[in-house]
């Protein structure tokens, strides 16, 4: 069974981990190619947009894909309406991994706005503010009216922030809790500012916040594609065997 795999997610690697080694699968594993040394990746992997819409119909069309598994991030969503649609079309099978969002408890002192242009309402001119949105969000949040604002980035960056009052720091997820605390410590941040990204992987600086009392920004996810959907990596599996 030919298998394509969108790529860039813990929930992708884990599916890839699983169904790379199943003998009765040929995986091809996709990846956008936005950090420049990815974690690897089991199956054959290719790298790089598709070009467009009808470069990726081409390729999947030649692949002659039976199922294509949609594991990238939740704010990913023009590929997954993309790809929704291209299998709509070619009649392949299509599944969406979309883990559940975070929901407050009585311990966080969470704003949830319903995109990026909704942060700067909630940021004060005295604050610090950190950035864990990754360094794509910056043009849609625009400048923010804050003493200081932060970017977490994976890969160094190609020029200098956008914006005079920021600045970039580098790191590679995950992080610990610990490391998330003593980083939300050291530069004084007064504000966090995150997206409803859900999942396991970049809950740590939410918990670090909570443990701080620091109050969080939460942007809501965009739309995302009709079609079936998996919360989880073992339910996207369920859906492969039953195919
Ligand atoms: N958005 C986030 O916050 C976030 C966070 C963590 C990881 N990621 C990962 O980073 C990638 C890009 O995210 P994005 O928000 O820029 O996506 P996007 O806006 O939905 O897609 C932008 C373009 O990236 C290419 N693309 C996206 N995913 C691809 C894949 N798995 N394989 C091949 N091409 C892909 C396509 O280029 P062409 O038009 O040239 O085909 C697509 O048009 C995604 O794979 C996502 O899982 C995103």
């Amino acid at each position: 069974m030919k298998i394509l795999l969108l790529a860039g997610t813990y929930e992708a690697r884990q599916i890839a981990l699983r169904l790379g080694r199943d003998g009765r699968i040929d995986l091809t594993a996709s990846l956008a190619g936005a950090t420049r040394a990815p974690l690897p990746l089991d199956g054959a992997v290719r790298v790089g947009g598709f070009g467009g819409r009808q470069g990726q119909q081409d390729f999947m069309a030649a692949g002659g894909f039976d199922a294509v598994i949609d594991a990238t991030h939740p704010f990913a969503h023009r590929i997954s309406f993309r790809t929704h649609s291209i299998c709509a079309a070619l009649g392949v099978p299509y599944l969406q991994v979309l883990r559940p969002g975070w929901a407050a408890t009585g311990a966080d002192d969470w704003t949830f706005v319903a995109d990026e242009a909704g942060v700067a309402a909630k940021v004060a001119a005295n604050m610090t503010v950190f950035l864990a949105t990754g360094p794509g969000s910056l043009a849609a949040i625009g400048q923010l009216p804050a003493a200081r604002v932060l970017c977490r980035v994976i890969d160094a960056p190609e020029g200098p922030f956008p914006w005079e009052n920021g600045a970039w720091r580098r790191g590679r997820p995950p992080f610990s809790v610990e490391d998330e605390v003593e980083f939300l410590r050291d530069e004084g941040v007064d504000l966090l500012v995150t997206k409803n990204a859900g999942g396991r992987g970049g809950w740590a600086k939410l918990e670090a916040a909570r443990a701080l009392g620091l109050p969080v920004v939460l942007i809501d996810r965009p739309p995302q594609p009709p079609g079936e959907k998996a919360e989880s990596v073992e339910t996207a599996l369920d859906w492969i065997e039953r195919l």
